[in-house]
Protein backbone atom coordinates (compact mmCIF):
# COMPACT_ATOMS: atom_id res chain seq x y z
CA UNK A 1 0.00 0.00 0.00
CA UNK A 2 1.17 3.50 -1.24
CA UNK A 3 -1.39 5.77 -0.84
CA UNK A 4 -1.61 9.67 -0.52
CA UNK A 5 -5.13 10.59 1.31
CA UNK A 6 -6.20 14.01 -0.27
CA UNK A 7 -9.32 16.36 0.62
CA UNK A 8 -10.32 19.89 2.56
CA UNK A 9 -8.92 19.98 6.15
CA UNK A 10 -11.75 18.13 8.17
CA UNK A 11 -12.27 15.97 5.58
CA UNK A 12 -11.34 12.72 7.64
CA UNK A 13 -8.18 11.87 6.42
CA UNK A 14 -6.35 11.59 9.28
CA UNK A 15 -8.85 9.38 10.84
CA UNK A 16 -8.83 7.35 7.97
CA UNK A 17 -5.34 7.00 7.79
CA UNK A 18 -4.61 5.58 11.25
CA UNK A 19 -7.41 3.23 10.95
CA UNK A 20 -5.52 1.97 7.51
CA UNK A 21 -2.04 1.95 8.85
CA UNK A 22 -2.91 0.01 11.51
CA UNK A 23 -4.76 -2.79 9.34
CA UNK A 24 -2.50 -3.14 7.19
CA UNK A 25 0.52 -2.60 8.91
CA UNK A 26 1.79 0.21 6.25
CA UNK A 27 3.29 3.63 8.22
CA UNK A 28 1.35 6.79 8.83
CA UNK A 29 3.32 10.12 7.36
CA UNK A 30 0.91 13.10 8.13
CA UNK A 31 3.30 16.28 7.79
CA UNK A 32 0.65 18.19 10.28
CA UNK A 33 1.66 15.91 12.81
CA UNK A 34 4.81 15.92 12.41
CA UNK A 35 4.68 20.19 11.93
CA UNK A 36 3.12 20.21 15.35
CA UNK A 37 5.95 18.24 17.23
CA UNK A 38 8.60 20.25 15.64
CA UNK A 39 6.71 23.32 17.03
CA UNK A 40 5.71 21.67 20.57
CA UNK A 41 9.40 21.19 20.62
CA UNK A 42 10.58 24.67 19.51
CA UNK A 43 12.73 23.66 17.48
CA UNK A 44 14.10 26.04 14.39
CA UNK A 45 11.60 24.53 11.72
CA UNK A 46 8.61 24.84 14.63
CA UNK A 47 9.24 28.37 15.40
CA UNK A 48 9.50 28.84 11.37
CA UNK A 49 6.24 26.66 10.50
CA UNK A 50 4.11 28.16 13.31
CA UNK A 51 3.56 31.68 11.89
CA UNK A 52 2.12 29.86 8.76
CA UNK A 53 0.27 27.47 10.78
CA UNK A 54 -1.41 29.92 12.84
CA UNK A 55 -2.58 32.22 9.76
CA UNK A 56 -3.80 28.92 8.37
CA UNK A 57 -1.48 29.21 5.20
CA UNK A 58 0.69 26.55 4.05
CA UNK A 59 4.16 25.86 4.96
CA UNK A 60 6.71 27.09 2.28
CA UNK A 61 7.51 23.77 0.05
CA UNK A 62 11.23 23.97 0.74
CA UNK A 63 10.58 23.38 4.75
CA UNK A 64 8.13 20.70 3.84
CA UNK A 65 9.99 18.80 1.47
CA UNK A 66 13.41 19.04 3.66
CA UNK A 67 11.37 17.09 6.54
CA UNK A 68 10.00 14.55 5.20
CA UNK A 69 13.02 13.34 3.04
CA UNK A 70 14.54 11.16 5.66
CA UNK A 71 11.22 10.20 6.86
CA UNK A 72 10.15 9.05 3.21
CA UNK A 73 13.60 7.41 2.24
CA UNK A 74 13.60 5.22 6.04
CA UNK A 75 9.53 3.83 5.23
CA UNK A 76 10.15 2.94 1.91
CA UNK A 77 10.74 -0.78 1.93
CA UNK A 78 8.68 -1.38 4.60
CA UNK A 79 5.02 -2.82 4.18
CA UNK A 80 4.06 0.59 2.32
CA UNK A 81 2.67 4.15 4.05
CA UNK A 82 -0.04 6.24 3.67
CA UNK A 83 1.01 10.17 2.90
CA UNK A 84 -1.43 12.36 5.10
CA UNK A 85 -1.10 15.69 4.15
CA UNK A 86 1.38 15.74 1.85
CA UNK A 87 0.96 16.44 -0.66
CA UNK A 88 -0.45 19.78 -0.92
CA UNK A 89 0.64 21.69 -3.57
CA UNK A 90 1.96 20.96 -7.22
CA UNK A 91 5.59 21.64 -6.74
CA UNK A 92 5.57 19.13 -3.59
CA UNK A 93 4.06 16.45 -5.67
CA UNK A 94 6.29 17.24 -8.08
CA UNK A 95 9.24 16.55 -5.73
CA UNK A 96 8.08 13.72 -4.43
CA UNK A 97 7.22 12.02 -7.65
CA UNK A 98 10.93 12.48 -8.02
CA UNK A 99 11.78 10.82 -4.67
CA UNK A 100 10.25 7.94 -5.79
CA UNK A 101 11.81 7.71 -8.78
CA UNK A 102 15.20 8.04 -7.20
CA UNK A 103 13.52 4.87 -4.33
CA UNK A 104 12.20 3.11 -7.59
CA UNK A 105 8.76 2.91 -6.19
CA UNK A 106 6.28 4.54 -7.34
CA UNK A 107 2.54 6.09 -5.48
CA UNK A 108 -0.70 3.04 -6.16
CA UNK A 109 -3.39 5.04 -4.96
CA UNK A 110 -4.30 8.78 -4.33
CA UNK A 111 -7.95 9.06 -2.79
CA UNK A 112 -10.03 11.87 -2.43
CA UNK A 113 -11.69 12.26 0.56
CA UNK A 114 -14.86 14.81 -0.20
CA UNK A 115 -17.20 16.54 2.03
CA UNK A 116 -18.87 19.99 1.97
CA UNK A 117 -18.05 22.77 3.39
CA UNK A 118 -20.59 22.93 6.25
CA UNK A 119 -20.10 19.74 7.47
CA UNK A 120 -16.37 20.72 7.53
CA UNK A 121 -16.91 23.52 9.43
CA UNK A 122 -19.12 22.01 12.01
CA UNK A 123 -16.45 19.34 12.54
CA UNK A 124 -13.74 21.48 13.15
CA UNK A 125 -15.68 23.33 15.38
CA UNK A 126 -16.49 20.58 17.64
CA UNK A 127 -12.62 19.31 17.34
CA UNK A 128 -12.02 22.85 18.85
CA UNK A 129 -14.35 22.79 21.83
CA UNK A 130 -12.48 19.28 22.35
CA UNK A 131 -9.24 19.59 21.68
CA UNK A 132 -8.67 23.20 21.61
CA UNK A 133 -5.86 23.05 18.26
CA UNK A 134 -4.50 26.29 17.66
CA UNK A 135 -5.68 26.71 13.90
CA UNK A 136 -9.41 25.64 14.47
CA UNK A 137 -10.92 28.54 15.02
CA UNK A 138 -13.31 30.53 12.39
CA UNK A 139 -11.08 32.69 11.04
CA UNK A 140 -8.39 29.92 10.38
CA UNK A 141 -10.76 27.42 8.91
CA UNK A 142 -11.87 29.83 6.44
CA UNK A 143 -8.54 30.14 5.13
CA UNK A 144 -7.60 26.75 5.43
CA UNK A 145 -10.70 26.05 2.90
CA UNK A 146 -9.76 28.77 0.83
CA UNK A 147 -5.98 27.91 0.74
CA UNK A 148 -7.10 24.21 0.27
CA UNK A 149 -9.19 25.50 -3.28
CA UNK A 150 -6.26 27.61 -4.34
CA UNK A 151 -3.40 25.38 -3.59
CA UNK A 152 -4.21 21.83 -3.00
CA UNK A 153 -7.14 21.17 -5.06
CA UNK A 154 -5.32 21.28 -8.63
CA UNK A 155 -3.94 18.07 -7.14
CA UNK A 156 -7.01 16.20 -8.30
CA UNK A 157 -6.49 16.85 -11.84
CA UNK A 158 -2.81 16.17 -11.50
CA UNK A 159 -3.48 12.30 -10.24
CA UNK A 160 -6.65 12.10 -12.18
CA UNK A 161 -4.04 13.21 -15.37
CA UNK A 162 -2.05 10.20 -13.98
CA UNK A 163 -4.79 7.73 -13.66
CA UNK A 164 -4.53 7.13 -9.82
CA UNK A 165 -7.46 9.16 -8.34
CA UNK A 166 -10.32 7.36 -6.16
CA UNK A 167 -12.77 9.31 -4.45
CA UNK A 168 -14.52 8.53 -1.50
CA UNK A 169 -17.66 10.58 0.10
CA UNK A 170 -16.22 11.65 3.33
CA UNK A 171 -20.26 13.39 4.75
CA UNK A 172 -20.95 9.56 6.50
CA UNK A 173 -20.11 7.49 9.61
CA UNK A 174 -16.40 6.96 10.45
CA UNK A 175 -17.02 3.00 9.90
CA UNK A 176 -18.57 3.32 6.54
CA UNK A 177 -16.32 5.48 4.94
CA UNK A 178 -13.21 3.02 6.30
CA UNK A 179 -15.43 0.00 4.76
CA UNK A 180 -15.11 1.83 1.71
CA UNK A 181 -11.39 1.95 1.94
CA UNK A 182 -10.86 -0.94 3.16
CA UNK A 183 -12.76 -2.80 -0.23
CA UNK A 184 -9.85 -0.26 -2.27
CA UNK A 185 -7.08 -1.40 -0.10
CA UNK A 186 -8.17 -5.07 -1.04
CA UNK A 187 -9.23 -4.90 -4.62
P1 LIG B 1 -3.01 19.28 8.92
O1 LIG B 1 -2.79 18.79 10.27
O2 LIG B 1 -2.72 18.39 7.78
O3 LIG B 1 -4.47 19.86 8.89
P2 LIG B 1 -5.64 19.73 7.84
O4 LIG B 1 -5.44 19.32 6.47
O5 LIG B 1 -6.32 21.02 8.00
O6 LIG B 1 -6.30 18.46 8.37
P3 LIG B 1 -7.09 18.20 9.65
O7 LIG B 1 -6.23 17.49 10.63
O8 LIG B 1 -7.83 19.41 10.16
O9 LIG B 1 -8.22 17.29 9.02
P4 LIG B 1 -8.25 15.78 8.50
O10 LIG B 1 -8.76 15.74 7.11
O11 LIG B 1 -7.01 15.02 8.83
O12 LIG B 1 -9.45 15.28 9.42
P5 LIG B 1 -9.40 14.53 10.83
O13 LIG B 1 -9.33 13.08 10.60
O14 LIG B 1 -8.40 15.19 11.70
O15 LIG B 1 -2.17 20.61 8.66
C1 LIG B 1 -2.17 21.69 9.58
C2 LIG B 1 -1.34 22.82 9.04
O16 LIG B 1 0.03 22.38 8.88
C3 LIG B 1 -1.74 23.33 7.65
O17 LIG B 1 -2.74 24.32 7.72
C4 LIG B 1 -0.40 23.91 7.15
O18 LIG B 1 -0.13 25.15 7.74
C5 LIG B 1 0.60 22.91 7.69
N1 LIG B 1 0.88 21.81 6.75
C6 LIG B 1 0.62 20.49 6.94
N2 LIG B 1 1.04 19.78 5.89
C7 LIG B 1 1.58 20.66 5.01
C8 LIG B 1 2.15 20.52 3.72
N3 LIG B 1 2.27 19.32 3.12
N4 LIG B 1 2.57 21.64 3.09
C9 LIG B 1 2.48 22.85 3.68
N5 LIG B 1 1.93 23.05 4.90
C10 LIG B 1 1.48 21.95 5.57
O19 LIG B 1 -10.90 14.86 11.33
C11 LIG B 1 -11.26 16.16 11.71
C12 LIG B 1 -12.38 16.06 12.79
O20 LIG B 1 -13.53 15.44 12.21
C13 LIG B 1 -11.98 15.17 13.99
O21 LIG B 1 -12.56 15.73 15.15
C14 LIG B 1 -12.60 13.81 13.65
O22 LIG B 1 -12.89 13.05 14.81
C15 LIG B 1 -13.85 14.21 12.89
N6 LIG B 1 -14.23 13.24 11.86
C16 LIG B 1 -13.41 12.57 11.01
N7 LIG B 1 -14.13 11.78 10.18
C17 LIG B 1 -15.43 11.98 10.50
C18 LIG B 1 -16.67 11.45 9.98
N8 LIG B 1 -16.69 10.58 8.96
N9 LIG B 1 -17.83 11.89 10.52
C19 LIG B 1 -17.83 12.79 11.56
N10 LIG B 1 -16.68 13.32 12.11
C20 LIG B 1 -15.51 12.92 11.58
Amino acid sequence: MRWIMLGPPGSGKGTQAKKLAAAFGADHLSTGDMLRSEVASGTELGCSARTYMDRGDLVPDELILKMIAGRLESMSNGDGFILDGFPRTEAQAVALDKMLDTMKRSIDRVVLVKVGDEEIKSRLAGRARQEGRADDTEEVINRRLDVYRKQTAPLIAYYSGKGRLSEVVGERPIDVVYGDLKKLAES
